[in-house]
């Protein structure tokens, strides 16, 4: 499905039926990292789940994709389709600074946050300097070569070994985004504002996913989270990196389910 939220083009899944949740992909990928949960959790929440500006099957407009822009196409498209508010938002990675930016600006709007494979904290000037290195990859060897580079970094080391259709399936994903969204989406990411002081002003039910085998952002960035989020709960996911929805489905699934029917259905 397709509409139009803040001059953007946005595609979409909806599925599902009782609380509503907004999932958010992360870099470099499409709301088809979701197929699990919109599957999986049809029987408990009403699940939105839209590709990012350039991503998937949504154009792109021009320049940098910064993060808060992103949070309002989101909030534009929630609106647009009458999405049932307050909503849970769950991010992951580049889709949890997308959260964050979507809580600074539109909080009223949702009930509960799931923080999976993210960071609350800005760039470093290392990770600056590795932004623009992959930028320099993406626009002078195309975005196959930046998906090369990062492709084993996406799942743990067994999953790489073990599951090759899964390895295919994420890469046909990462392909599937054009250079020009992966610079975008990395200049985005290298200027966005640093979280952290949002943690503390958090007042919702937070849960915490994080594989334990994360080769891109550490586990210690998910329990730095949920030190500072007094409503938080952080749960590790074994044999699972990155992209920990994909490599354990059953898993994160199971954690949703219970987070929600803990918080919101008042079924414990
Ligand atoms: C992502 O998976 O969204 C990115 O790896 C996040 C990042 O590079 O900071």
């Amino acid at each position: 499905m397709r509409t139009e939220a803040n001059d953007v083009s946005m595609a979409y899944d909806e599925n599902g039926s009782g609380t509503p949740l907004v999932f958010v992909h992360g870099y470099p990928l499409s709301r088809k990292i979701w197929d699990p949960q919109l599957k999986g959790l049809a029987n408990v929440t009403h699940m939105l789940a839209p590709d990012l500006r350039g991503h998937g099957d949504s154009p792109a407009p021009e320049g940098a994709n910064w993060m808060h822009d992103m949070a309002s196409d989101i909030a534009g498209l929630m609106e647009q389709v009458s999405f049932p508010i307050p909503a849970v938002i769950c991010g992951l990675s580049m889709g949890g600074y997308v959260t964050f930016g979507f809580y600074r600006q539109f909080a009223p709007r949702l009930s509960g946050i799931i923080l999976a494979a993210t960071r609350a904290g800005a760039d470093s000037e290392e990770g600056k300097q590795a932004r623009d290195k992959a930028a320099a990859m993406a626009r002078e060897k195309g975005a196959a070569a930046v998906v090369e580079d990062m492709l084993p970094k996406m799942l743990s080391p067994k999953t790489y070994r073990d599951k090759p259709e899964l390895v295919a399936q994420v890469q046909a994903i990462m392909n599937s985004v054009p250079a020009e969204t992966m610079v975008a989406d990395l200049m985005g990411m290298r200027e966005r504002v640093d979280a952290t002081v949002t943690l503390e002003e958090i007042d919702l039910p937070v849960l915490i996913l994080h594989g334990a085998d994360d080769r891109l952002i550490p586990v210690k960035e998910a329990e730095k989270m949920h030190n500072l989020i007094r409503r938080s709960k952080l749960e590790i996911i074994p044999e699972a990196g990155h992209l920990l929805n994909m490599e354990q489905p059953e898993r994160f699934n199971a954690a949703v389910e219970q987070f929600l029917r803990e918080n919101f259905t008042g079924r414990g």
